[in-house]
């Protein structure tokens, strides 16, 4: 069966590199029309929009702050202007800004929620907003879909990581809410769990030693690659899933089954 999502206009955001760069590449291969959303690394943004526009797809790369109301605001206007509509929202923007809780500064902590929780939260509302406005297409089954980037630690705690593990914490209660609150206009809201994706925000973790170590959190037994995450969007985001609303989906190769139990407890 092959997934297809032609005719359709997918908007990622922080695509210029990882999850979010391999979820525009996938969306874009599946024949949906991509919006490559950037806040400071134009270049690569610019690569991927360029990638995919040789290998026949259309994309252009975009900038905007997804913690800025004004630039979400922009973003989603020069989508439409540029593509006519938006069919697809993958909220994936997000970072990370580790310390131990009795060190972290009240900076870090906001910083991590404006653009993790806050972020998602003003993309959520142009999404559905933009979904209202342009009605049902001819294109999908659901009105318009919203995909979530939360992270097995939205239920694995984190120690060192407080600020991340609450703002994915909160993703998933605001992504079920979503769904729950649009789900009868056809607004399909849904999540993807990430585990560990090697990717730049885990670059330490996910190497030599480190990685070895990291492995045994790890039952399938490698270190998941963006592809493993883009896969899941582009079928959350296909008509292959028009009934499932308000999931979120593991990609973790089953950290979240508690590995250190084996043999324990
Ligand atoms: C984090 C990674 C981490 C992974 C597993 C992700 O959400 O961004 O840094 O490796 O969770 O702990």
């Amino acid at each position: 069966m092959q997934i297809s999502l032609k005719g359709q206009v997918a908007l990622v955001t922080g695509a210029s590199s990882g999850i979010g760069r391999a979820t525009a590449q996938a969306m874009a291969a599946a024949g949906a029309r991509v919006a490559v959303n950037y806040r400071s690394e134009r270049d690569e943004a610019e690569k991927v929009a360029a990638g995919i526009v040789q290998a026949g797809g259309e994309a252009f790369a975009i900038k905007a702050d997804v913690s800025s109301e004004p630039d979400v605001e922009a973003l989603f206007a020069e989508t439409v202007k540029r593509f006519g509509a938006v069919d697809i929202v993958v909220a994936n923007a997000g970072l990370q800004k580790d310390a131990g809780a009795a060190e972290m500064t009240l900076d870090d902590w906001r910083k991590v929620i404006d653009v993790n929780l806050t972020g998602q939260f003003l993309c959520a509302r142009a999404a559905i907003r933009q979904f209202r406005a342009q009605g049902r297409r001819d294109v999908s089954k659901a009105l318009g879909k919203l995909i979530s980037m939360s992270s097995v630690h939205e239920v694995i705690p984190w120690a060192g990581h407080v600020n991340y593990a609450a703002s994915k914490g909160g993703i998933s209660l605001m992504m079920k809410t979503l769904a729950q609150e649009f789900a009868a206009e056809g607004v399909r809201v849904n999540a993807i769990a990430p585990g560990a994706i090697r990717t730049s925000i885990n670059a330490e973790e996910t190497e030599g030693e480190a990685g070895e170590k990291l492995l045994r959190l790890i039952p399938y037994g490698r270190i998941g690659a963006a592809e493993d995450v883009a896969n899941a969007a582009v079928w959350l985001a296909s008509d292959l899933a028009d009934y499932v609303v308000g999931a979120t989906i593991f990609v973790d190769g089953g950290m979240t089954l508690y590995p250190e139990f084996r043999g324990n407890g």
